[in-house]
C-alpha cells in the first residue's frame, strides 16, 4: 500500500517548500496539486473564458489535458504536453485559479487526477482539500500556516529573488483576499481535517518544519 501525507494550508504558508523539501528527504514522489489548478486557470486565460462562464468552462474540462511529469527528482506541470512549470507561477494565473478552482468541475477533474497518483506511489501531496476531501484516509495530515504577515514577506522576497518587481501590501491584500475564497467556497473549502496535525511555521526555519513533520510520521509508521 503507498504511504500518503497530506499538506494542507492557506496560499504562501510554505507548502510547496516544505513539502518538496519532505518528500525529497522520504524518497518519495511530490504532488503540487497548486500547480494543477494552476495550469488550468492558466488555460482558461489563454482561451478567453472567465470563472463564471460554466459551460465554458465543463466544455474546457473536457479537452483539457494536465498532467505532472517527474524528472530526476524536479516536477514539471505539463498543460496539453506544453511544459507549463514556470509561466503558472504568476499572480494573475494564481488568482484566476482561485476563482477557478471554485468550479465543480474543474475539481472533479483534478481531484480524480490526485487519487490516481496517490493510489500507486508514495506521496507528499500539498493543496487545500487534501486532508478533508482529496485523500480522508491519507496515513499523515498536516495543516501548515502561518500569519497573513509572515506569508506575505515571504512572497515578496520569493519576487524579489527572482528579480520580479513586488508590492508587500498588494501582495497581504491578495493573500487575505485569497484566503477568504479558498475558506469559504462552497466546495471543498480550505479547512483543517480534524484528524490533521496542525503546524505553524511563523517562527520556524524551514528545517525546524521538517524536523517536526519527520517526528509526526515517525509516530505513525
Ligand atoms: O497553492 P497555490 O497557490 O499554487 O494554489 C493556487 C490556487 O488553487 C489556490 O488559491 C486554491 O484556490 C486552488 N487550490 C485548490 N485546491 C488545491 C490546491 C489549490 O482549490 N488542492
Amino acid at each position: 500500500m503507498a504511504f500518503n501525507i497530506a499538506i494542507d494550508g492557506p496560499a504562501g504558508a510554505g507548502k510547496s517548500t516544505i513539502a518538496k523539501a519532505f518528500a525529497q528527504r522520504l524518497s518519495y514522489i511530490y504532488v503540487d496539486t497548486g500547480a494543477m489548478y494552476r495550469a488550468m486557470a492558466l488555460y482558461l486565460l489563454r482561451e478567453g473564458i472567465s470563472a463564471e462562464d460554466e459551460g465554458g468552462i465543463e466544455e474546457a474540462c473536457e479537452r483539457v489535458d494536465i498532467s505532472l511529469v517527474h524528472e530526476d527528482g524536479v516536477q514539471k506541470v505539463l498543460l496539453n504536453g506544453e511544459d507549463v512549470s514556470s509561466l503558472i507561477r504568476s499572480e494573475e494565473v494564481g488568482n484566476m485559479a482561485s476563482k477557478s478552482a471554485q468550479n465543480g468541475k474543474v475539481r472533479e477533474k483534478l481531484v480524480e487526477l490526485q487519487r490516481q497518483l496517490a493510489a500507486r506511489t508514495d506521496v507528499v501531496m500539498d493543496g487545500r482539500d487534501i486532508g478533508t476531501c482529496v485523500l480522508p484516509k491519507a496515513d499523515v495530515k498536516i495543516y501548515l500556516t502561518a500569519s497573513v504577515h509572515t506569508r506575505a514577506v515571504r512572497r515578496y522576497k520569493e519576487y524579489l529573488d527572482k528579480g520580479m518587481e513586488a508590492d508587500l501590501a498588494r501582495i497581504e491584500e491578495d493573500i487575505e483576499k485569497r484566503d477568504h475564497q479558498d475558506m469559504n467556497r462552497e466546495i471543498s473549502p480550505l479547512k483543517r481535517a480534524a484528524d490533521a496535525v496542525l503546524l505553524d511555521s511563523s517562527d520556524l526555519t524551514i528545517e525546524e518544519v521538517l524536523d517536526t513533520m519527520m517526528e509526526i510520521c515517525k509516530n505513525k509508521k
